[in-house]
């Protein structure tokens, strides 16, 4: 068929370890390293000797279909942005091929392609020939370009002096400008502020709209639910599902939940600053099974230096929605140095099913100490609520409270 945009055959990447991969030093490093480090030993452990090849992709296949809207999903380090540097031709692949049919834009991580030393107006030129543009057409969107990223007093300054900000909305006002055919977002969704996060979203949902083709990453299930027909799953640098996204999805979700089995305090899928650290989670109801309608109580195990916390816990359904959370920083807590939170719930208005629960600690200086994803996971069973019996009722939502019903004639 020639409908295919993008076709990508037995990609594998090898990182050496010691050796620099990167030429271009960026914030991008800096930010990624320190999240690598965040994330304890897990990324790093496998590795044998500075020598030894890391594989980041093993033979990853796919094919791309024009005006398809895909969703490349996946826990952190599976492969991802790997994937998509390939494709914007930011990375080599070690072997394998990515052939692309049309012109790629491309908004991946913060500075990826940026060059630190040149400055915002050369960095446009860089990434606009990257993009495919010729020289002539940057010019003639360079105003365009500069107007809607806002940086125009430093468009002569090196982006190295830039804050990650900047460098997103300059990443972001080229590839707006070069009308792809092709569009990959990374996960700079997650880094931008709400309104950022928004304007992407915005960005790439139209340019699907026009029938063109948007490769999305992201840890946001709602959304690609809700933009994409298609998902691929990759996870250890391979491709392990590949279908409609809610499928995908699903089968995702259950792979975090058989991650939520391991040990909160050996956990290394996490991020945050790290001095104190969620290392417990229990969900129970001390006069029995945790059901609709009746008492529950979660407690969270905090574990570091005895500081003031907020500690935020969120609900999530097995969609990957998030239902409701609990913010103790919405309630007056006498004590807020301790290490054992709890939350009390008198009665528990989730409908049956199984829920996950995602959960965040954030410093008095506002530095998130620690998130972790998919902490726990809990069943609710069908129980009374208001003396009414509630059971699970697909599609037709999670919560059910308190209500009474008046017919007049
Ligand atoms: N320049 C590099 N040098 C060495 N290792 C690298 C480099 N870039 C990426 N890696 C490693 O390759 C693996 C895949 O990285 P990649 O950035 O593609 O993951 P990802 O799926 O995008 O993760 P995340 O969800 O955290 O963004 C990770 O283990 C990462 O640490
Ligand atoms: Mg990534």
């Amino acid at each position: 068929m020639t409908d295919i945009v993008i076709q990508a055959a037995n990609l594998s990447k090898a990182y050496r370890l010691g050796v620099a991969n990167n030429s271009f030093p960026t914030l991008r490093d800096a930010l990624a390293s320190k999240r690598r480090g965040l994330r304890g030993e897990a990324d790093t452990s496998h590795r044998k000797g500075a020598d030894e090849p890391f594989w980041a992709l093993k033979n990853v296949s796919f094919e791309v279909h024009a005006g398809e809207v895909l969703a490349v999903i996946g826990p952190n380090g599976a492969g991802k942005s790997t994937i998509l540097k390939i494709l914007a031709n930011i990375v080599e692949p070690t072997s394998g091929r990515a052939t692309i049919h049309g012109r790629l834009g491309a908004l991946l991580e913060v500075g990826t392609g940026f060059h630190a030393e040149l400055t915002g107006r050369e960095n446009i030129y860089l990434n606009g020939a990257i993009l495919g543009m010729r020289r002539i057409e940057i010019n003639s969107k360079l105003d365009e370009i500069v107007d809607f990223s806002g940086v125009e007093p430093f468009l002569d300054t090196p982006v190295k002096r830039y804050s990650s900000g900047m460098y997103l909305r300059l990443a972001f006002a080229i590839a707006a400008h070069v009308n792809p055919d092709i569009l990959v977002v990374d996960e700079v969704l997650a880094v931008g502020d709400a309104t950022f996060q928004k304007k992407c979203i915005a960005k790439a949902a139209s340019i699907a709209g026009t029938g063109r083709t948007v490769l999305i990453v992201s840890h946001q299930m709602p959304v690609l639910q809700r933009l994409c027909t298609r998902a691929i799953l990759i996870d250890g640098g391979t491709i392990q599902a590949d279908g409609p996204t809610q499928d995908v999805v699903r089968d995702y979700l259950q792979t975090l939940e058989a991650r939520a089995g391991t040990d909160l305090s050996v956990r290394s899928t996490r991020t945050g600053r790290g001095r104190l650290r969620v290392v417990g989670i229990e969900v129970f109801n001390e006069m029995g099974p945790v059901a609709s309608g009746q008492p529950a109580t979660f407690r969270l195990q905090v574990d570091g230096p005895r500081e003031t916390l907020q500690c935020l816990v969120t609900i999530i359904d097995d969609l990957g929605d998030p239902v409701t959370s609990f913010d103790s920083r919405e309630h007056s807590l006498h004590d807020r140095h301790g290490e054992v939170y709890t939350v009390h719930v008198d009665s528990l208005m989730l409908r049956p099913g199984r829920y996950r629960i995602d959960v965040a600690l954030v410093a008095d200086d506002r530095v998130v100490e620690d998130h972790v994803e998919t902490a726990a996971v809990f069943d609710v069973m069908p129980g009374l609520l208001d003396d009414r019996p509630v059971s699970a009722q697909p599609g037709f939502g999670n919560v059910s409270f308190p209500h009474r019903w008046v017919v007049r004639k």
